[in-house]
Parts: C-alpha cells; sequence; structure tokens
C-alpha cells in the first residue's frame, strides 16, 4: 500500500517541530512506519540555502526561489530517502515545510506567479495528501522565537511574519480544490493543539 505525504506549515515560531514530533510518536505508536524530513533538506542543495537564510552568503529573491526548487525536486527523486521511494514502500512521510512556504516567502517578495508555477508545475513535485498549517498570531510566534533561540534568521522579525502569514493566506485560496489543506489553531498547549492536529488529519 503506498503512504501518505503530510506536509506542515506554518511561520516560524508556530511550533511545528515540536508538534511534528508529537505526530511522529502517536503514528509511531499505532504501528504505521514513520520518515520525518524537512526542507532545506540537508543535502548539499539545502546546505547551500541555509547559508544564504544566515545571511552569510547574499542571494537574490529569484535565486532562493531556484535553490528551493532544486533542493525540493531533490528530496523528491533521491534514490535513498526522496519522497517518491519512501510513498512507494507505505511510508507516512511528515515533511517540515515544503512548496508553500515558497509559494508564501519567495512569492512575498517576487511580483507574479512565476514561484507557484515553477513548484505547482514542476513534474517532479508530488502533491501532498495533506498540509496541515499551523496558525499564530505574529505576537504569539515571536515571543516563542525569542524564548527559545539565540540567533534570528532574515525572516524572523515580526512585521515580516505577519507579512508572510497574509501571504499563507492567499496561497490557500488559490490552491482550493487543488490542495488539501488544514489551517489549525496552534496556541495553547501543545497536547491541545496536537489533538487538533490529529483530528484534522
Ligand atoms: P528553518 O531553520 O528550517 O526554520 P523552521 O524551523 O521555522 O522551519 O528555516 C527555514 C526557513 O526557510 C524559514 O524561515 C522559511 C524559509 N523557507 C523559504 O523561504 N522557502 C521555502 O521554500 C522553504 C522550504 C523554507
Amino acid at each position: 500500500m503506498k503512504g501518505k505525504f503530510i506536509v506542515f506549515e506554518g511561520i516560524d515560531g508556530s511550533g511545528k517541530t515540536t508538534q511534528i514530533e508529537m505526530l511522529e510518536k502517536r503514528l509511531k505508536s499505532e504501528g504505521k512506519k514513520v520518515f520525518r524530513t524537512a526542507e532545506p533538506t540537508d543535502a548539499p542543495s539545502g546546505k547551500a540555502l541555509r547559508e544564504a537564510l544566515s545571511g552569510a552568503v547574499k542571494r537574490t529573491p529569484t535565486e532562493l526561489a531556484a535553490m528551493f526548487l532544486l533542493d525540493r525536486i531533490n528530496h523528491n527523486v533521491d534514490k535513498e530517502k526522496g519522497i517518491k521511494k519512501l510513498l512507494d514502500e507505505g511510508y507516512f512521510i511528515i515533511c517540515d515545510r515544503y512548496y508553500y512556504s515558497s509559494l508564501a516567502y519567495q512569492g512575498s517578495e517576487i511580483e507574479g506567479d512565476w514561484v507557484a508555477r515553477i513548484n505547482l508545475d514542476c513534474p517532479d513535485i508530488a502533491t501532498p495528501d495533506v498540509c496541515v498549517f499551523l496558525d499564530l498570531s505574529p505576537d504569539e510566534a515571536i515571543e516563542r522565537i525569542s524564548k527559545n533561540r539565540e540567533t534570528t534568521e532574515i525572516y524572523e522579525k515580526k512585521e515580516k511574519l505577519a507579512d508572510v502569514r497574509q501571504k499563507y493566506f492567499k496561497v490557500f485560496e488559490k490552491l482550493k480544490g487543488r490542495d488539501n489543506i488544514k489551517v489549525v489553531d496552534a496556541s495553547g498547549a501543545s497536547e491541545e493543539v496536537a489533538e487538533r492536529i490529529y483530528k484534522a488529519i
């Protein structure tokens, strides 16, 4: 039987990491085969992205969009731990960020539909079975970020978070009927949020 491809999205600080860990545990306890993954990936294409995101290497928004695309294609087609292969082997794949991030983050910096087109029309980029959007206000997100981290990346400013959150909602509007998107309230205790997510998926 083919597996399921579950993507988590949300602005920085929305609690994706915690919730992904909790869902992984729960699915495993039900006896399912689970593979956890993320974008940017650990492959060389993902490492190059981290250098750009930290500001160590300056990249234009268009360069960034193309780099994320390459990393995503590689993530799908990799012969050892690619998404396509693992789905064929029956894994539940839980992925931290996917093309919705490109559409929201790069899409808010580049005019037009180009970012959407290169991702959605790419034959080697699988459509997830479900995308869980962890929705949190930028104020709460900033509070969580400053508690948990010493350094911030280029997208972790409050105005930017507010911007990206709005952009996500525009993207979901555009993808209505194409993608299966569940917006989940990410405020409150992690156990409560986990329960909301489990019910939604
Ligand atoms: P990461 O350190 O993984 O943060 P998080 O734990 O919040 O996911 O950094 C990922 C950063 O990359 C995040 O700021 C969003 C950004 N990003 C994009 O701009 N476009 C993309 O396509 C992806 C996958 C991530």
